[in-house]
């Protein structure tokens, strides 16, 4: 059920007229609804504790990485999935523990690595050999033991788009499923190393059960092996990557992908971890923006409004849909010199900054009028840049009749703050 619902012809988020939201913050902004975060917890939350597998949830801070959010998950009970140094310290300030956290990545710093043994992080998600031998001396050093599992990459297509696909070999994550004992095996030969798990992720937006049940089985094959070695598991860690519905895809819903889940797994005395982004904030979240202009070139008609690809970059860098829908319900038809729709276009200097372009939407709209996108509560944000020396824009969390601002817009100071020439700064050859 979603919480984004016209009353009166007017766009509510839970118990809040969107309208009230851009008087009070501005545009554009991005406006989450806790309860849907919450809504799409539990439906994971709830199936695997009913099926009686032992469990983690960690929740991979990339999709959404405001801390605000991030505390709110740390209280139903998150662990945390972190792919660099910055979203550790992401969850240490939302209140978590070390211990809640692994470190996936292919390029893990030493700084990063250092940082993470002295915390005490639950596990590092390894992606090669050579980090295998980093973490190792590392460790040596600081005379710690470094909890680790493999990320294994085991060659399934995800079906999904090509950037977001993340487990064929020509990819550049995880290790080859075919060399993984060996490497399990010098892992087992290293002073400072402890095995604990099994990971892999092999993309995003997966719409169906298929590759998750593919990949499930190659690691299944490798842990037997393992075990004949006398390498025991705590986890098995199957990643994130449950798609949602954008427009006319029809996931498998996180109790269907629970439940088949499990059921490959039903013989396994292993911890089941997971590692959803997505489908935990995307449909909580949305993107509201004021049309500024109105334009016809040729035979395309333009809304521009007032966000753009630094705001949410996935429509340039995906050819991503997100519905587009306005904030006060037009009670009139599209006027006929409009009837093939509008493209929805930011003020960027670039022909990628979009929002809709191929596929145009039938609004009634007008200059001034507030549009939301929607379905951007994940990759929004967290993927936004000042292109264009445009600052990063405001986020908004409600609950209920509730309204918080939980992170400010960003002010041209701050942008411009870090370019003052310092002597201190200076060097010369
Ligand atoms: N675990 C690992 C190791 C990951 O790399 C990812 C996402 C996840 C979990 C969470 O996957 P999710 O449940 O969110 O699908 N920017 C792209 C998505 C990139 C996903 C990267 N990795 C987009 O906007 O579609």
């Amino acid at each position: 059920m979603s919480l984004i619902s016209y009353k009166n012809h007017e766009l509510y988020i839970e118990e809040m007229p969107l309208q009230r939201i851009a008087d009070e913050y501005g545009t554009p902004c991005y406006v989450y609804s806790k309860q849907t975060i919450a809504t799409n917890w539990h439906a994971y939350y709830d199936a695997l504790q009913q099926s009686g597998h032992a469990f983690k949830i960690n929740y991979a801070v990339k999709a959404n990485s405001n801390i605000n959010i991030l505390k709110l998950l740390a209280q139903m009970g998150a662990g945390f999935d972190v792919v660099s140094g910055g979203e550790i310290e992401r969850v240490l300030a939302c209140g978590a523990k070390a211990k809640d956290i692994v470190f996936a990545g292919v390029g893990k710093t030493s700084a990063e690595i250092a940082r993470a043994l002295d915390l005490g992080i639950y596990s590092f998600h390894i992606e090669s050999e050579a980090e295998l031998l980093r973490i190792n001396d590392i460790a040596q050093t600081k005379n710690k033991i470094a909890p680790i599992a493999f990320r294994v990459n085991p060659n399934v297509a995800a079906n999904t788009h090509a950037y977001i696909s993340t487990g064929t070999k020509e990819n550049k994550f995880g290790v080859d499923y075919t060399k993984a004992i060996d490497l399990y095996l010098l892992a087992k030969s290293l002073s400072n190393i402890k095995i604990i798990g099994i990971t892999s992720h092999i993309g995003s937006q997966i719409t169906s059960m298929d590759p998750f049940l593919s990949a499930i089985d190659q690691l299944l094959v490798i842990i037997e092996q393992l075990q004949q070695h006398g390498i025991i598991l705590e986890y098995i860690d199957i990643g994130g990557g449950l798609g949602i519905r954008y427009k006319d895809e029809t996931p498998p819903t996180p109790q269907e992908y629970v439940s088949a889940v499990c059921n490959k797994l039903k013989d396994s005395k292993l911890e089941i971890h997971i590692e959803p982004g997505r489908s935990i904030v995307a449909n909580a979240g949305l993107l509201l923006t004021t049309v500024e202009y109105l334009k016809t070139t040729g035979s395309n008609h333009f809304a521009i409004v007032d966000a753009a690809m630094n705001d949410l970059m996935r429509p340039a860098l995906y050819q991503s849909y997100h519905d587009i829908v306005a904030v006060h319900e037009s009670q009139q038809s599209l006027p006929e010199k409009y009837a093939q729709g509008f493209a929805i276009v930011g003020p960027i200097c670039e022909s990628g900054d979009f929002f809709a372009l191929q596929i145009k939407r039938l609004l009634n709209i007008k200059s001034g009028d507030l549009l939301a996108i929607k379905d951007c509560g994940a990759y929004g944000f967290s993927m936004s840049s000042n292109y264009n020396t445009r600052p990063r824009c405001a986020e908004v969390l409600v609950n209920g009749t509730q309204a918080t601002l939980i992170r400010r817009r960003e002010t041209l100071e701050q942008l411009l703050e870090n370019e003052q020439p310092h002597d201190k700064y200076a060097i010369s050859s």
